[in-house]
């Protein structure tokens, strides 16, 4: 039973493996309630706070999808929608807020403003996104990784590759650790997580039984990997200014046909949180591809369109999987 009544859910490090592992379950039963047709609604009466900093398609769309199927109703602050940060400070929204709503989604910058948020709001917080975690999305990749792989989790490899120093970067390797799956982070040493995160991978490895790997050497770090991903080289916040260095840096560990070949596995997956620069047609890809003359960036469009690719089952579960947040959290154990 997955009971995590009245828990926030700010980041990995904060839940046991088997409570991890008790959302992804609560997750595949809802999502096929609601494909047979036969959703049960927990949460009717339920009102939710999405408070977004930054912007977002997947994650704000999978809180009112999910909300509006379990009965709730979600309101949505834009990032220039609330006066937090401006005119009030992040404890009094906490407070006011927590008095109007029964839970609240948060997506920004700081770790920080979302821990103070769930220390000051009296309801359950969630974590949408910030710099250092993207807990949410490590559900869904979690989720989807069950359903393209035979294997228990702790018998999967998985490859990130590109900057790891960031939410995507530093969830992989907790949530890898926690699960006790066999996790390489593939990047130049200036790309890898810091300090602190590897040593909380590392304690937690000493008991789920993970294997932790840090490599600069692709072929060496996707050898033999079930799953393989990556994320966008610059991230929401960072100046544009930075894309030269980190396509200089990073461009060696671009997700091609060559790394999947790499792998030695020809099941091997490819999973992307999105949005992925596998063509330069957007408006901000076009900037880039004048400015530097590529086509495509973290993964080429020949991966992301082949069968490897399973982004879109992930996006999918974006929402089956904070569907079973919200259900854990604000109604309790599957009945
Ligand atoms: N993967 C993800 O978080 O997407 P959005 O930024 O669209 O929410
Ligand atoms: N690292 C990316 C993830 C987007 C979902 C960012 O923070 O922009």
């Amino acid at each position: 039973a997955t009971d995590l009544i009245g828990r926030h859910f700010l980041k990995e490090l904060d839940f046991t493996a088997e409570e991890f592992r008790g959302l992804i379950d609560l997750a595949a039963e809802l999502k096929a309630a609601k494909k047979a047709g036969a959703e049960v609604q927990r949460l009717r009466g339920k009102n939710i706070a999405l408070i977004f900093e930054k912007t977002s398609t997947r994650t704000r769309c999978a809180f009112e999808v999910a909300a509006a199927d379990q009965g709730a109703s979600a309101t949505y602050l834009d990032p220039s929608g609330s006066q937090m940060g401006h005119k009030e400070s992040v404890k009094d929204t906490a407070r006011v807020l927590g008095r109007m709503f029964d839970a609240i989604e948060y997506r920004g910058d700081s770790q920080a403003k979302v821990e103070e948020l769930a220390a000051f709001a009296g309801v359950p917080v969630f974590n949408g996104l910030t710099d250092d975690w993207h807990p949410t999305q490590m559900l869904a990749d979690v989720l989807t990784m069950t359903e393209h792989t035979e294997k228990p989790l702790d018998q999967v490899a998985f490859a990130y590759l590109g900057d790891a120093r960031f939410n995507m970067g530093n969830s992989y390797l907790v949530t890898g650790a926690l699960l006790g799956m066999d996790v390489r982070i593939v990047a130049p040493k200036a790309y890898w997580p810091n300090g602190e995160v590897v040593a909380s991978a590392r304690e937690l490895a000493e008991t789920s039984g993970a294997t932790i790997t840090l490599t600069e050497e692709v072929a060496e770090g996707v050898h033999g990997a079930d799953f393989v991903a990556t994320d966008v080289w610059v991230s929401m916040g960072e100046p544009k200014e930075v894309w030269g260095e980190r396509i200089a840096d990073l461009s060696p560990y671009a997700v091609t046909m060559d790394v999947l070949r790499a792998t030695g596995n020809p099941a091997v997956k490819f999973l992307h949180c999105l949005p992925a620069f596998h063509d330069l047609g957007t408006a901000v890809g076009r900037d880039i591809h004048e400015r530097h003359g590529l086509t495509e960036l973290e993964v080429s469009d020949e991966v992301f369109e082949s069968a490897h690719s399973v982004v879109f089952d992930e996006a999918e579960n974006r929402m089956h999987t904070i569907k079973a947040v919200l259900v854990a959290t604000l109604a309790g154990a599957a009945s």
